[in-house]
């Protein structure tokens, strides 16, 4: 056995080299999640909430992700869409616009929902963020072709949304598993929130908050989307449709980012499903396989805070790290998914990451990562922190789904088990 699994604070404070197996090949000392900035142990679940939670939060505001603002005051929802008979009546599907200022010429997202159909009380739902559109996640014709900005792709004509696009990503979100399976889908495409490209602050939701430019810790893409992510949870407290309580946010990849993001600032959402999310997602930094700060900052320098870049090299010595940002969801359940050719991602650092967020769980008296080392592929550890490497590529695929779905039905649906 490796030596290292013999104790569990060993991984997490001083990850050291393992010459009989792949599990740590590299040497680093983790902060400690549960240490203050003034070195005082955190110890009680009173101390978690009340002191070091707060310490995080605000530091990871400040050195990555960047401030971001409450909800605005003025918003409004508009339903401009409703079909009782949708997916082949297996749904009711709603779309309804944001407007963040209250007012229809002022910025705004188009949400897609979708309710299972037949079902008398309010139902949990998942909700995501997608990629290429609302339009893409179904071929459904009545789905609004989105009028926001798309970077150059297949069907993209002068950077808008063609009727082409209609269902080309819906691989990635198998509705008619979700709603089967009683849950609501909820999706927002991405660029509705924030473009995603440089010089964007004109753009999206970013002339609203002024006064969170031209700062280092400035309100910055993936914060954006994780702040559009919890007004989608704001529009869905007031539908009557849906069980708010009970709602996971879900992200793959940037969006996994974002997702993962939303669940450490938002309490409101019940669970976390973070699909890949790599560099900036569950992947610790201390684990410098694949992408680091240097490629976030030069190759997407608008999605973290201007603060973050001076972080650039210091993967290996950062005084931070990811597994800080997975505990901020303790003790709400988190799902977290690599796949074993996403080198990009480093499956073994977002095991790493899971791992390292556990002492915090096992803090509030939950089960935590039952595992201290990466499982076989395709075969997905459960506890209140879930992970599962499976074979392919950097994707969402229906083995994906199935896990998340069976995460969901044991802690969103029963009674929550520790
Ligand atoms: C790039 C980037 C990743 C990101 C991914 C994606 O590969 O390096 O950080 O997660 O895009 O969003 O698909």
């Amino acid at each position: 056995m490796c030596r290292y699994s013999k104790s569990f604070a060993a991984f997490v404070f001083q990850i050291a080299v393992c010459t009989t197996c792949a599990f740590a090949q590299q040497s680093y000392t983790l902060p400690d999640v549960l240490t203050m900035s003034n070195g005082k142990k955190v110890t009680t679940a009173k101390q978690w909430f009340n002191q070091r939670r707060p310490e995080l939060l605000s530091l990871f505001k400040k050195e990555m992700y960047g401030q971001s603002p409450a909800s605005p005051a003025n918003m409004s929802f508009r339903v401009f869409d409703e079909d009782k008979k949708a997916l082949n009546g297996e749904a009711i599907r709603k779309q309804i616009t944001v407007y963040f200022t209250g007012k229809a010429d002022g910025p705004q997202m188009d949400i897609l929902l979708y309710i299972p159909n037949n079902v008398k009380k309010a139902v949990p739902a998942i909700v995501g963020l997608n990629f290429d559109g609302n339009h893409a996640v179904n071929a459904d014709p009545g789905i609004k072709l989105s009028a926001s900005w798309f970077d150059k792709g297949k069907n993209v004509v002068n950077n808008r949304a063609t009727e082409a696009m209609r269902g080309t990503n819906a691989s990635q979100w198998p509705l008619e598993t979700i709603i089967g399976r009683g849950y609501a889908v909820v999706t927002v495409y991405r660029g509705d929130i924030a473009p995603d490209h440089d010089h964007n602050l004109n753009e999206g939701v970013f002339p609203l908050y002024p006064e969170l430019q031209n700062r280092p810790d400035n309100f910055a893409t993936v914060s954006a989307w994780a702040w559009g992510l919890s007004r989608i949870l704001d529009y869905l407290e007031t539908d009557k449709a849906i069980d708010s309580k009970h709602v996971a946010v879900f992200g793959f990849s940037r969006l996994g980012k974002a997702a993962l993001w939303a669940g450490a600032t938002d309490s409101r959402f019940a669970l976390v499903i973070s699909n890949e999310s790599g560099a900036g997602g569950a992947k610790l930094f201390h684990e410098t396989a694949g992408e680091g700060i240097r490629r976030l900052s030069t190759k997407f320098p608008f999605w973290f805070c201007d603060n973050f870049k001076k972080y650039t090299d210091q993967d290996s010595v950062l005084p931070f790290d990811q597994h800080m940002v997975i505990s901020l969801v303790a003790p709400r359940p988190i799902y977290i998914a690599s796949a074993e050719g996403d080198l990009n991602s480093n499956p073994k650092g977002e095991f790493m990451g899971a791992l390292a967020a556990s002492p915090v769980y096992k803090l509030l008296g939950t089960k935590g990562l039952p595992a201290l080392t990466m499982p076989p592929v395709n075969t997905p550890i459960i506890g209140r922190i879930a992970y599962h490497i499976r074979t392919g590529t950097h994707n969402v695929t229906d083995f994906d789904w199935a896990q998340y779905l069976n995460f969901a039905d044991q802690y969103l649906k029963t009674p929550a088990k520790p």
